[in-house]
């Protein structure tokens, strides 16, 4: 089969991979792809919010299959003006993307469908915001209620900060504090069943010990040694399984990859968020350890269903540090020249923010690779990731050093 991947990103260089790697996929066009993607796969420079340019795309290689990966042209109705010519997608309707389009709409959802989140507030004016705030106290969290790119939530202590970020979003949902370890938990959907993947763990602030600002995530491990047994069960029948089935009473039933972003909180399980697409960089950890062969998978996701389907993991881990530019998040520098990457057994590295120039390879975004590492334990694969990324230069950048080390810690002491 014929497959268009959507993206330019790390996520869309490790799904290209998985994609590729199954012997269903007879050939990979990516817009606009990365370097990294260009080794194995034939690259378009299309603008990814141009639905007419991908679609055209799309038609011109006779896709059996787009796989939508960034959340921006789902949004915007991607999947379903590819739909409308018939063309199979992997990816969620405008209408159903909204679980991330809005954060209003996501706690309508998740209160019709039963399933438990932070409590919160959608309010749009000073007013409502110093009531909201007043209402849950300390540590204040504050929502844009719209697309913002994993920079939209504020998280403080200060009362003033957590107001002036109200004030400059404007429509804000402020909610609960959600206290315990965060995990992401993935299932892929047919519209009507949904497969739950392995959890993962992300690791969102800038700095070790999750010191810094908010990123779009600077590292990630899976599986979760120190995770309940049942996580993968509970959060199945506690929030997958009950949104698709809400979103299909309502008329839009969700065909994608439902990212939920869950809370272990003392009193149970509490969604803090809901992405319509792979996270970034979970998916860099998930996808190296699928045995299922993923062209197939999505395929029957976006075609005849998934009721014969099982996932299926290697008995391994994997560890991925993100190497950010300087600047990042705030203001990443561009244009910087990064060393020739090191080729080591059992680790991939994927092109997140790169591009060719006379120079070579150079930087061009905040998160510039993903280095994957896997082993047979989570020390193994740490070792493995860290010993690659050691190797790699670029002028100013950074990387945590801590990703995944409690968790390898822990692990060895059982
Ligand atoms: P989001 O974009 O909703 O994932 O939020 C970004 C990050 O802010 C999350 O990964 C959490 O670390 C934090 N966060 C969001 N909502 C809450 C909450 N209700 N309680 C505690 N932390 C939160
Ligand atoms: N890793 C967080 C995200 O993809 O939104």
């Amino acid at each position: 089969m014929k497959i268009l991947l959507v993206g330019s990103g790390g996520r869309e260089h490790a799904l290209g991979l998985g994609l590729d790697a199954d012997p269903a996929c007879t050939s990979l066009h990516v817009a606009p792809g990365n370097p990294g993607i260009a080794e194995f796969a034939q690259c378009h420079p299309i603008d990814i919010s141009n639905n007419a340019q991908i679609v055209a795309l799309a038609q011109e290689i006779e896709a059996d299959l787009v796989v939508i990966g960034p959340e921006l042209p789902l949004v915007n109705g991607l999947a379903d003006d590819l739909r409308r010519l018939k063309i199979a997608v992997f990816g969620p309707s405008k209408a159903a993307a909204q679980l991330e389009g809005s954060k209003t709409f996501a706690k309508e959802v998740m209160s019709d469908a039963g399933v438990l989140t932070a409590q919160s507030f959608t309010c749009s004016n000073k007013v409502e915001y110093e009531k909201a705030l007043d209402t849950f106290g300390a540590p204040y969290v504050v929502k844009d209620d719209g697309l913002a790119g994993g920079k939209g939530v504020v998280v403080t202590r200060n009362r003033q900060e957590a107001l002036a970020h109200a004030i400059s979003c404007k429509r804000v949902v402020i909610e609960e504090f959600l206290e315990g370890p965060e995990v992401s938990l993935f299932g892929i959907s047919d519209g009507v069943s949904i497969l739950a993947m392995q959890p993962a763990q992300d690791f969102k602030r800038s700095g070790d010990n999750d010191a810094g600002l908010n990123t779009g995530g600077m590292g990630a491990y899976s599986p979760l040694p120190w995770a309940p047994s049942d996580i993968i069960e509970d959060t199945y029948t506690q929030v997958l399984a009950p949104i698709i089935a809400e979103m299909n009473a309502r008329g839009t039933p969700f065909v994608g990859l439902l990212y939920a972003g869950l809370a272990l909180t003392d009193r149970g399980t509490r969604v803090i968020e809901f992405n319509v697409r792979f996270g970034d960089p979970e998916t860099q950890v998930l996808i190296p350890l699928l045995k299922t062969p993923l062209a197939t998978l999505l395929y029957k996701a976006a075609t005849v269903g998934l009721a014969d389907t099982v996932l299926e993991w290697r008995d391994e881990s994997a560890v991925a540090v993100v190497l950010a530019a300087e600047g990042y998040p705030t203001a990443p520098l561009n244009g910087g020249t990064i060393s020739p990457l090191p080729a080591i057994e059992n680790v991939q590295i994927f092109h997140a923010g790169t591009s060719r120039s006379e120079q070579g390879l150079v930087s061009s975004g905040g998160r510039v690779l993903t280095v994957t590492g896997v082993g047979s334990d989570l020390t193994e694969a740490r070792d493995r990731a860290y010993r690659a990324i050691s190797q790699i230069s670029l002028p100013g950048s950074f990387y945590r050093s801590d990703i995944a080390l409690n968790a390898a810690v822990a692990e060895k002491g059982n």
